[in-house]
């Protein structure tokens, strides 16, 4: 009983942190990082949805004006993975787009509102994708808000 009391204030204390620690799932397969990394962050499994991650390695020929083309033993593995880990479409809303982009859904935008214009065309961050522009500690899964420094280097205040 009493582990199962510390248990749930665990969870409870946990909770808040969830939405800003987004490690890569253990069990990825290694070529995860090393191929879904290689251009750009291995963005983590959760912003998606399955649908949208099925939809994202049905056309790896034309992805975002590249090409990240895989043998098919590897994009079968990459998307049971990626559907496996994925978020629930309700709360993250689909990434319109062709294909779908994480940065168009609903839950990153809401995530993103106070960033103005002129900050995501800033030639330093470039593209909404560039998460490690302002979260440096993107690649271990932290996107606290303690840790975003902005273009420029300065860091995030909050009023
Ligand atoms: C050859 C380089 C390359 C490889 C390899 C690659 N990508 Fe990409 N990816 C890109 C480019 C370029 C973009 C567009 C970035 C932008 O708009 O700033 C992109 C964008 C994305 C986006 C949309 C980001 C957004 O704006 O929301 C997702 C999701 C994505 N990639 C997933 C993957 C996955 C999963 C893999 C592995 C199967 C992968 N990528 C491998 C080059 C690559
Ligand atoms: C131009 C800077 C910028 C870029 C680029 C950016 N973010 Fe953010 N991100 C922010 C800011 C600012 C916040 C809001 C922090 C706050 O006040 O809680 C935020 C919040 C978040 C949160 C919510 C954290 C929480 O505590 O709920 C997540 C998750 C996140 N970003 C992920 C990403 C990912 C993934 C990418 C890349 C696809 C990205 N961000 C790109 C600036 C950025």
């Amino acid at each position: 009983m009493k582990r199962y009391v510390s248990l749930f204030a665990a969870t409870l204390l946990a909770s808040p942190a969830l939405a800003d620690r987004l490690p890569i799932p253990a069990g990825a397969p290694p070529a995860f990082k090393a191929e879904c990394g290689s251009c750009h962050l291995a963005f983590p499994p959760a912003l998606l949805s399955a649908d949208d991650w099925r939809r994202v390695m049905a056309g790896l020929d034309k992805h975002y004006g590249d090409n990240a083309s895989l043998d098919d033993k590897t994009r079968r593995q990459l998307e049971d993975f990626l559907m496996h880990n994925a978020g629930s479409s309700w709360k993250l809303g689909s990434g319109g787009g062709d294909p779908p982009r994480l940065t168009l859904t609903s839950r990153f935008q809401r995530k993103h509102r106070e960033i103005t214009p002129a900050t995501w065309k800033d030639k330093r961050v470039g593209s909404a994708a560039n998460c490690v522009a302002c979260h440096p500690r993107a690649e271990a899964g932290s996107f606290s808000e303690h840790e975003i420094t902005m273009p420029g280097g300065r860091r995030h205040e909050r009023d």
